[in-house]
């Protein structure tokens, strides 16, 4: 196939936070902010990387020496990742030239890396011509993301960037990746969705979520089950008796963030969405006092939105700083973006990034 232009977005989530590495239940929705790729295919075995963010600073690699570690560690990992993966999975990838654009923010907790690798899939799927459906496209980028760029992330971020719709929310089973799409219309319903980009990320973030991610799988060993997924709110307290100190509060927020997927998407399916408002701070309060996995930034956010009016608010994605959600009446979307923007200036943090989010496409050819 010929040269041509593929988008791939980033991701908010609307709940369902760090349930994915627990074979859980997640509803993220597909930002209008993406990375392109100008992508043309090569057949003698090389891969050149140059993005509009680093003029003049392209580099080409051959595709035979891409390995897990042998990367620089900075962002062509994610694209020679997903070279590597493909070919480990026996799809031929001759080469390419990939060249990048973005308006997606990185490190605001929105999935640019994800799309990174997404929209690199998807060029070279159909460059390559190769037999890859985009579930399985996802799963070769995540591949790429926990081999070759060493982060151990679940699936949400790169299904959502290979499977949202337009106007929809994606409610998915990140245990058989089976996915509905729900709809979510905010505006009809007089409302808005703002996300803000405290512009903070946490030293050691990565390092803090490969612990909740392995305190998660002990607490699934000592219970005996295969993940912790299998657990009910109604079994919650024969497990926390049976589980160490440190460990409860985790098992408690998973699978109570479990039902809170399974409560909002009843409130979206029956045309409800301002009821999603208490469902998004409870899980916020969980993720901070349970999982422990918010910041000061975050929880200002939370806070100064729902004094101003928010119906509900929440930090959204891996937590440690990146962005937070709140939900408001359409009419009073601009003096709750002010009101939070204040209290970080009252606060004397950088001023946060406010944007309203619109549920948009998933990955695809655009020329
Ligand atoms: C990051 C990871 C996801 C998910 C979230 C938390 O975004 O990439 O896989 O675990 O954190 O829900």
């Amino acid at each position: 196939m010929s040269a041509g232009v593929w988008t791939a977005p980033g991701r908010v989530n609307l709940i369902g936070e760090h349930t994915d590495y627990n074979d859980g239940l997640v509803m993220p929705f597909a930002l209008p902010l993406a990375i392109e790729v100008s992508a043309s295919p090569r057949t003698d075995g090389r891969l050149r990387l140059s993005s509009a963010n680093a003029p003049g600073q392209s580099v080409e690699l051959r595709i035979e020496d891409l390995a897990p570690g042998s990367g620089p560690g900075g962002w062509t990992d994610y694209p020679a990742g997903v070279v590597w993966a493909l070919r480990e999975a026996g799809h031929p990838v001759a080469g390419a030239d990939l060249h990048f654009d973005s308006t997606l923010p990185t490190g605001a907790g929105l999935s640019s890396s994800a799309a990174l690798e997404v929209v690199t899939g998807l060029a070279l799927r159909d460059l390559h011509e190769l037999d890859v459906n985009r579930t399985e496209l996802a799963l070769l980028c995540r591949r790429a993301e926990n081999v070759y760029a060493g982060a151990p992330t679940g699936i949400m971020d790169q299904m959502a960037s290979a499977c949202c719709t337009e106007g929809h929310a994606l409610l998915l089973d990140t245990r058989d990746l089976s996915g509905r799409q729900i709809p979510l219309d905010l505006a009809a319903r007089g409302l808005a969705l703002l996300v803000v980009d405290t512009r903070v990320t946490h030293a050691h973030s990565q390092g803090e979520y490969g612990e909740r991610r392995a305190g998660c799988e002990s607490a699934a060993r000592l219970l005996g089950v295969p993940a912790l997924r299998d657990l009910t709110p109604q079994d919650l307290p024969a497990a926390l008796e049976r589980l160490p100190t440190g460990l409860g509060p985790l098992v408690r927020h998973v699978v109570t963030e479990n039902a809170r997927v399974e409560r909002s998407a009843e409130r979206l399916l029956v045309g409800e969405p301002g009821e999603l408002g208490p469902i998004l701070t409870e899980g916020h309060a969980s993720l901070r006092d349970d999982f422990r996995v918010s910041c000061p930034e975050l929880d200002l956010v939370v806070e100064s939105a729902l004094a101003a009016g928010a119906l509900g608010a929440r930090m959204t994605g891996g937590g440690f700083g990146g962005s937070a959600i709140a939900l408001v009446p359409g009419a009073q979307a601009g003096a709750v973006a002010d009101a939070v923007v204040s209290a970080f200036g009252r606060a004397s943090y950088r001023t946060p990034l406010v944007l309203e989010a619109v549920p948009s496409s998933g990955a695809r050819r655009l020329s």
